[in-house]
């Protein structure tokens, strides 16, 4: 039990409770809208915090009232003993709830132990279901193992959430065929703004797709469309179809609707701590655990960044070193 003056709370009222830890910058996709085609800097082995120090530090912020944690990368899966890695992590007290994003090319092969490892849901990235159109935004030829991901999630019972990122001339025909998938599925779709966190700072996002104009494309096919429940912390605005088994969602990434009650604390892939997705970054996580730091020193200074944090994103954005956004998402993690 965490003892209430050891939880984390920000310096706007905001109880931190969420953990997400990027484990690998690397992919096996190139998504256009998180990375260029080519001259990706991978971080050399030794600059990834180690399972053993993202243990420690699940433990550290455990004591300090986090209960849950998102796996992402990069591509989880991509790193080695990743399910080794899960168990132990499981076995972590007082963490509740463990999830994982997931590019679904190689999920498939561990859909029989995700539970076992104390997996809650699995959020896969899928941006269309037409294969073409997938090679042409991941770049490569994927889709049939995405889609075994993601009919293998379905078939065992697993809650599943399919991520969809918006981008105008890309997979704008998909928005209604994605919402199609949870008639019979019991799945939940999002879509989600595109945000400039692609790896080239001169590769500007404009938001032609906000929100709205998202949710009035399917109301204009759905107009039977209710907005229902979602829990307070959540970033996405959700909505059921009459007569559909499953749900979708919005997530206004770009438009920050949500930064009011954000729970959310991020270790990106070289070992740094983001108080906000759009700040860039705030604390030396990974000197602190190579420096020998005691977890008593390790955790002031997470109370430390927590108790400066930026209201919302946009405040966030303006307290970066380097004003335009230039890191690409699979260092970060989403
Ligand atoms: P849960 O709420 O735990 O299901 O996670 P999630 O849906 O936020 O996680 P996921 O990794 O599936 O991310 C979905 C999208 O939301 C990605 O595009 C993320 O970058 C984006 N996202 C997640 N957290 C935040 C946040 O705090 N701020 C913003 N602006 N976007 C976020
Ligand atoms: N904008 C919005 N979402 C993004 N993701 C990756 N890059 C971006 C971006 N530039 C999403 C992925 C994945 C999640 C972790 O973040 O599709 O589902
Ligand atoms: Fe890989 Fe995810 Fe980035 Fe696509 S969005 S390149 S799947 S890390």
């Amino acid at each position: 039990m965490v003892k209430t003056e050891d939880i984390l709370i920000d310096n706007w009222g905001r109880k931190i409770n969420y953990l997400r830890i990027a484990i690998t910058d690397r992919c096996n996709l190139r998504c256009f809208y998180c990375m260029p085609e080519e001259g990706i800097n991978y971080l050399p082995k030794k600059e990834l915090l180690s399972y053993e120090e993202l243990l420690r530090l699940a433990r550290i912020v455990a004591e300090l009232g986090v209960n849950k944690i998102r796996l992402t990368g990069g591509e989880p899966f991509i790193r080695r003993d990743v399910m080794s890695f899960l168990s132990k992590l499981n076995q972590t007290s007082g963490i509740d709830s463990i999830h994982i994003t997931t590019n679904g090319v190689f999920t498939h092969k561990y859909l029989n132990d995700l539970q076992g490892v104390g997996i809650k849901s699995v959020n896969l990235s899928m941006d269309t279901l037409d294969p073409v159109k997938f090679k042409q935004i991941t770049r490569r030829d994927e889709f049939h193992n995405v889609e075994k991901t993601l009919y293998g999630l379905l078939e065992r019972n697993i809650p599943t959430k399919v991520n969809m990122v918006v981008m105008e001339g890309q997979n704008i025909d998909d928005i209604v065929p994605m919402v199609e998938l949870s008639k019979n599925h019991p799945v939940e779709v999002r879509f989600i703004e595109e945000m400039p966190f692609n790896g080239d700072a001169l590769h500007h996002v404009a938001l032609t797709w906000n929100h709205k104009r998202i949710l009035q494309t399917i109301q204009n096919v759905y107009p039977e469309t209710n907005s229902i429940a979602h829990d307070s912390n959540s970033t996405s605005l959700r909505y059921h179809i009459d007569g559909f088994k499953g749900n979708f969602g919005i997530i206004p990434a770009y438009s920050r609707t949500f930064c009011n009650t954000c729970n959310r604390l991020r270790i990106t892939s070289q070992g740094t701590i983001k108080t906000c997705l759009y700040d860039d970054g705030v604390l030396d996580l990974k000197k602190s655990l190579r420096n020998g730091d005691s977890d008593q020193v390790i955790k002031n200074q997470l109370r430390t960044v927590v108790g400066k944090r930026a209201r919302d994103g946009f405040e966030a954005e303006k307290t970066r070193k380097i004003l335009t956004i230039n890191e690409s998402m699979s260092s970060i993690g989403g």
